[in-house]
């Protein structure tokens, strides 16, 4: 448990540094663009002062931040390859890694959908949309389509999808309503949504509290657009996996 504590805190140091970091590229949506938000005053210093459905909004992560999502102690901290089990991919899937960053999942997931599946890269900063480009080609891997999304569309497919995952990303979205909406549409009749977000249920968890989810807030939010929770894994060290599909 001391261990579990140690790099707890060390992720939770390190997240800190990189969110604060990135603190001027992050988009403030402004209340008067939607009815879903409310801007308050009196917010954590880690937030954006917008809040949905009662959950404040953290700032997003910037480019600086892509030496800390490809660090080597992560697979041991969070257990990548459990979550790929816990995904159950086949050949042939269209999967889509939404937030994808410098690609950590996404091309974890190519070799589990196969020359005849696809994994299609989204995210909104050029950043991490080069890295994927020149990862994809490095590693001469011809099924990753890079996207580039916006903050409330993130450019999927309308029912053509059969995975939509969100790893360290949910809690960050600037318009998660709209985005959502968007990833409903972009679903097959029987496609997944799935989310891996820090633990907020856990205080071992030494994450700064808005980078952390729990399981209700998450069913509260994802219900509001029409989405049912399935499944929930709860095999990680910090995080949970959350599963949800179409009503
Ligand atoms: C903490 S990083 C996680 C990256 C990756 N999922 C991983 O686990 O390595 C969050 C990523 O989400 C992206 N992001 C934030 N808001 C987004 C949005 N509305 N649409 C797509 N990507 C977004 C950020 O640019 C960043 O690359």
């Amino acid at each position: 448990m001391l261990n579990l504590k140690r790099r707890a805190i060390a992720v939770s140091l390190c997240l800190s540094c990189l969110v604060a970091e990135a603190h001027t590229q992050s988009a403030i949506p402004s209340p008067q663009t939607s009815p879903f938000y409310e801007a308050r005053a009196k917010h954590d210093p880690d937030g954006t002062g917008m809040f949905y459905m009662g959950r404040e909004i953290a700032q997003v992560m910037g480019a600086g931040g892509i030496a800390w999502l490809d660090r080597s102690q992560r697979d041991t901290e969070e257990h990548p390859a459990e979550v790929l089990a816990a995904l159950h991919l086949r050949p042939g899937e269209v999967v889509a890694d939404l937030g994808a960053g410098s690609g950590y999942f996404t091309f974890r997931m190519v070799p589990q959908v196969g020359e005849t599946g696809k994994v299609i890269a989204v995210d909104v900063q050029d950043e991490m949309l080069q890295t994927l480009h020149q990862r994809a080609a490095a590693m001469k891997v011809t099924n990753v389509e890079v996207v580039k999304g916006t903050e409330t569309d993130p450019h999927l497919p309308p029912g053509a999808v059969d995975l939509v995952l969100m790893v360290d990303v949910y809690h960050e979205l600037a318009y998660p309503r709209e985005v959502m909406e968007r990833v409903r549409e972009s679903l097959k009749p029987k496609g997944r949504v799935v989310f891996v977000e820090y633990r907020k249920e856990d205080p071992e968890v030494q994450i700064k509290e808005v980078h952390k989810m729990s399981v209700y807030q998450l069913e509260k939010e994802m219900n509001a657009v029409g989405l049912v929770r399935v499944r929930t894994v709860e095999t990680l060290p910090l995080q949970h996996i959350v599963i949800f599909q179409k009503k």
